[in-house]
């Protein structure tokens, strides 16, 4: 796949600790992209500093984005520094029946992938207005959002409000240069799996159609080259999509909580 050409002033990516985030650091890094990376684990995000340290210019500030003060320190960042490149990455979920989780962590998981995901997203479009800049926001989605998905029910939930919030936000916006971008991801390898597991042992095992994490940075970044509003990663997951329309939704709501029954 051809070195997807982006460019930016400041890239803004939260989750970048670990998995696609870290990825995404690093492939924006080799293009000299100055970051502000966020994260939950300051260790983590300092590990990331280090091995990006000589690429470019990276500054990181820890956040645990389901605690309001952490969440409201980060906005203040993103309204003085303005990063014209923003990516809300981070997100969690869990497999499992809605009633088998305390209410607390059910509601962190829509603290994490909604509430901040829109906060992130309206202070740093506001910013970029100010500034009379362009820009682009590009929110992590997931194909999970496309189903009715017992046993991942809230964080499916999420990520169909991620895109469709993303879909309007970016008719509101797209003529004044800003673009809100989403991309529906597949299962692709990362800790994802294991922190949403009850039973660790069991989520680490990968199928077909697992996706690389390189392959799929590249991928979000030539859809944010190309500026599509939205995007299903990758072509198996287009496929599946396409063939899912032609069964009942009660049997693939099926097959896909056996699938995370089996993982978790
Ligand atoms: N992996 C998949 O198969 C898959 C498929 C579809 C969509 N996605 C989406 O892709 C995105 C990246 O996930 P991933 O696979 O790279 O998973 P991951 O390795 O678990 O990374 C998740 C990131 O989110 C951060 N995070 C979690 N809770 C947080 C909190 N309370 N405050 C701040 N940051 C927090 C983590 O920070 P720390 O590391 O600092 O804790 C981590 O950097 C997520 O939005 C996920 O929903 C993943």
């Amino acid at each position: 796949m051809p070195f997807p050409e982006i460019q930016a002033r400041l890239a803004f990516i939260s989750g970048a600790g670990s998995g696609l985030g870290k990825e995404l650091a690093k492939e924006l890094a080799k293009r000299s992209i100055p970051l502000l990376l966020t994260s939950k684990d300051p260790q983590k995000l300092n590990l990331v500093a280090k091995e990006l340290q000589g690429m470019t210019t990276v500054t990181t500030q820890a956040a645990d984005l389901s605690i309001p003060q952490d969440l409201e320190s980060l906005l203040e960042r993103v309204r003085a520094d303005g990063p014209d490149l923003i990516i809300n990455n981070a997100g969690m979920g869990l497999y499992g029946k809605v009633l088998s989780f305390p209410l607390e962590k059910q509601m962190e998981i829509l603290k994490i992938n909604i509430e901040a995901l829109v906060q992130i997203s309206i202070e740093s479009a506001r910013t970029l207005q100010k500034r009379h800049e362009s820009g682009t926001i590009m929110n992590v989605s997931s194909t999970a959002g496309l189903f009715t998905y017992p046993s991942f029910a809230l964080y499916a939930a999420s990520k169909r409000f991620a895109y469709e919030f993303s879909l309007s936000f970016d008719e509101e916006l797209s003529s004044q240069g800003i673009r809100v971008l989403s991309c529906l991801l597949g299962r692709f390898t990362s800790d994802f799996r294991y922190n949403a597991s009850l039973h660790k042992s069991a989520a680490s095992a990968s199928s077909w159609d697992t996706m690389s994490l390189a392959h799929t940075a590249k991928l979000i970044l030539r859809q944010i080259e190309k500026q599509k509003g939205y995007q299903i990663i990758d072509w198996r997951y287009q496929i599946l999509t396409y063939l899912s329309k032609l069964a009942p939704r009660k049997w693939i709501a099926k097959t896909l909580q056996k699938d995370i029954e089996r993982m978790g």
